[in-house]
């Protein structure tokens, strides 16, 4: 099985994070699926965004659970760039749905969950996926391992990974507890030896974030389920050149 590429915000290096034309230039360079945050406003409505305040990514200032949907679309998500994107406004979960109704690109959806603990977040995400018949070629995932655990006894069909950045001894045993389908890791988390033992266990696992030629030829040399790249054409390149 060969390593999937997900644009990691969209490709966001180039474009503004977590934005259209982030996701749009994922899909045209080819990528194969897009790495994406959620988290919910003030009158809740799941929107895209990592932090979770609007300060370091738009003209604006404030905690998304703060701000209504309203307020928060009025905000330029795409100068702090370049001044190409100021008409770029925060991406809702619909929006990025909707576009992907055509292209059809696998979706892995961090929950942002970890800091702030938004209300129903599990169920409404799920529901969007089931609303747009995207539940298929899509994965939830999010640092925050008691929402993942949440998932199972939702009991929907999609799948969920439990996102670290720490290497905890009982991560593989408890992935497996609450019927995750992988485990996605911090890069420096990456070795060999647990790659080997997640696939004996069933799962697989992906990579965050991996720019740099060596880490992409890493990621691909160890079998890796998937990779997350802020610069997906590169990473298909590469990938090309080891075929
Ligand atoms: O989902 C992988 C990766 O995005 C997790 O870290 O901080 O980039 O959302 P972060
Ligand atoms: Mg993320």
């Amino acid at each position: 099985m060969s390593t999937l590429i997900y644009a990691h915000r969209g490709a966001s290096k180039q474009a503004p994070e977590n934005t259209m034309p982030a996701f749009e230039l994922g899909y045209k360079q080819g990528a194969d699926g897009i790495e994406t945050d959620v988290q919910l406003t003030k009158d809740g409505i799941p929107v895209l965004i990592h932090d979770e305040t609007v300060n370091r990514t738009t003209n604006g200032t404030g905690f998304i659970k703060d701000l209504t949907y309203q307020e928060l679309s009025a905000l330029d998500a795409g100068s702090w760039k370049s001044d190409t994107y100021s008409d770029t406004r925060i991406p809702t979960l619909d929006d990025l749905l909707a576009w992907n109704k055509e292209k059809n690109l696998k979706l892995n959806l961090e929950l942002k969950n970890n800091i702030i603990s938004y209300p129903s977040i599990e169920k409404i995400v799920t529901e969007k996926l089931k609303d747009y018949n995207m539940v298929e070629q899509s994965v939830i995932s999010s640092f925050n391992h008691n929402s993942i655990a949440l998932l199972d006894s939702l009991n929907v069909e999609v799948d969920y990974a439990l996102l670290t950045s720490k290497r905890t001894s009982d991560l593989i045993s408890y992935s497996k507890d609450i019927h995750a389908r992988g485990i996605h890791i911090r890069y420096r988390l990456l070795s060999n030896r647990f790659v080997t033992n997640a696939k004996q266990n069933g799962l697989y696992v992906a990579v965050y974030t991996v720019n740099s030629p060596l880490s992409i030829s890493k990621v691909l040399r160890l079998g890796c389920h998937a990779m997350f790249t802020d610069v997906p054409k590169r990473a298909l390149e590469i990938k090309q050149r080891n075929k």
